[in-house]
């Protein structure tokens, strides 16, 4: 294992051990694909999430949010394509029946699972979407499937938004929620799963100001990445080739990180085209065109999409953060996570249990931190080492303790800083007004 995969096994490890990621469905032995939040994982997503609704919605004029359904007529999925194209190579071994995407394959003489070696022969197309049946009848008129992408509900959504807001073009809509995809090979940690979250956006345009548009979204993503603590030198763009791109796309970049396990897609950018408003405007019969106000020009507008997936996002900030470095001749595994997405922003401990003055002085402390900032949690497991070193591998920016000389002395506390390890002494009403 080169030191690269065993950092992936850390941080799969320390996912597991502190209660932010787990198998899905565990206790049954799994379900390939399907991976579970424990507190700290749920509270990461959601300020990553967060942060991304507020930079790309509430600080900007030109957003909206939509929250579409996940289930959709089947005839969405008809009409955008990915009845017909959604799908993935699929090869089949003859020996063990194991099965495997094509174009992933190290080498196609041989199996990966039983070492066979045999030729796969042609790969048949696999369709990447769940299928259901909508209500109490099983057949074709109640086919739906759960959705591959979210973007879908906001296209079906575009015409609503218009004739309700009327807003100036350019704007854009944004969601974020659950998609499913048949993956034939999850793979990787929560890289590739079959369940997982994207937060889209569909930007649309003047057909003829496109390409302002798409410059405008690279230089957000930047914004995006350095918020999210990622090192620059550690994504890149990739001008994707026309033979590699999805089928509504006339441009795209895929911004590629350096995970663990490699250099791969962390989000992409694409030049969707009037694609998907054509598409709609075609197989539901109703015009999609935008008539610029305060004039006659009309058009189906282009679309920009920025689509960023949670899970990878969430992978690649845990992979930036995991850090190791000694102290006091001791090893240490800490999360150096950006202060805004911690899940937890201040431990708050008594120096010691058997103090009950101590302890009530702390239990107060606690409680005022947590009216304020929340994200505060109560520690008085072990010793004052043991919870440093447990508040450092989540990523806590900051441990306070309640000693004698708070109950005693000036009333200060001790506050600890994860990154330097530095303690210092701070007055309390400094630490509840964030005043550090
Ligand atoms: N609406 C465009 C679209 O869905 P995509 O490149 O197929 O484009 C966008 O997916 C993003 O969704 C990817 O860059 C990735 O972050 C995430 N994603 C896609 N498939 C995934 C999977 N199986 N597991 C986890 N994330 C995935």
């Amino acid at each position: 294992m080169n030191e690269q995969q065993q950092k992936m096994e850390n941080i799969i490890s320390l996912a597991k051990r502190r209660g932010f990621i787990y198998p899905g469905s565990d206790i049954y032995g799994g379900l390939s694909g399907t991976w579970d939040y424990g507190p700290l994982g749920v509270s990461l997503k959601r300020n990553i999430m967060q942060l991304w609704w507020k930079m790309f919605v509430d600080e900007r004029e030109d957003m909206h949010g939509v929250d579409a359904a996940i289930l959709m007529n089947q005839k969405v999925w008809q009409a955008s394509g990915h009845v017909d194209t959604f799908t993935d190579p699929l090869v089949e071994c003859g020996e063990c029946h194991g099965r495997f995407r094509a174009d992933k394959l190290e080498n196609d003489q041989k199996c990966p699972t039983c070492g066979a070696e045999h030729s796969f022969g042609e790969a048949r197309q696999f369709n990447m979407m769940f299928k259901t049946n909508v209500g109490p009848v099983d057949d074709e008129a109640s086919v739906s499937y759960l959705r591959p992408e979210t973007a879908q509900g906001i296209f079906t959504n575009y015409k609503n938004v218009v004739d309700t807001f009327y807003p100036d073009i350019p704007f854009g809509l944004a969601q974020q929620g659950k998609a499913f995809r048949n993956e034939i090979s999850p793979r990787d940690f929560i890289f590739r799963s079959r369940e997982f979250e994207q937060m889209e956006i569909e930007y649309f345009v003047d057909p003829a100001k496109w390409e302002e548009s798409f410059e405008h979204w690279r230089q957000q993503v930047w914004l995006w990445t350095q918020a999210l603590g990622l090192p620059d030198d550690q994504v890149h763009e990739l001008e994707v080739p026309e033979e590699d791109r999805a089928h509504y796309s006339k441009r795209t970049i895929d911004f590629e990180f350096d995970f663990p396990i490699g250099r791969e897609e962390l989000l992409g950018l694409a030049y969707r085209t009037d694609f998907d408003l054509m598409n709609i405007q075609r197989a539901a019969g109703r015009s999609m065109e935008y008539t610029v106000k305060g004039s006659n020009t009309k058009f189906v507008p282009h679309v920009i999409e920025p689509s960023f997936g949670v899970e990878r996002t969430l992978m690649a900030v845990l992979s930036a953060a995991y850090t190791e470095d000694e102290v006091n001749g001791e090893k240490r595994i800490f999360l150096r996570l950006p202060h805004h997405l911690a899940p937890v922003k201040f431990a708050i401990s008594p120096l010691v249990r058997n103090k009950p003055e101590l302890v009530e002085r702390a239990r107060d402390i606690y409680q005022r931190m947590k009216q304020v900032h929340g994200a505060v949690i109560w520690d008085d497991n072990g010793n004052i080492g043991k919870r440093y070193r447990r508040q450092d591998e989540i990523g806590t920016p900051y441990c306070v303790v309640v000693d004698f000389e708070t109950i005693e002395g000036d009333g200060t506390v001790t506050i600890r800083d994860r990154d330097t390890t530095e303690q210092r002494r701070i007055s309390v009403d400094d630490l509840v007004s964030g005043n550090i």
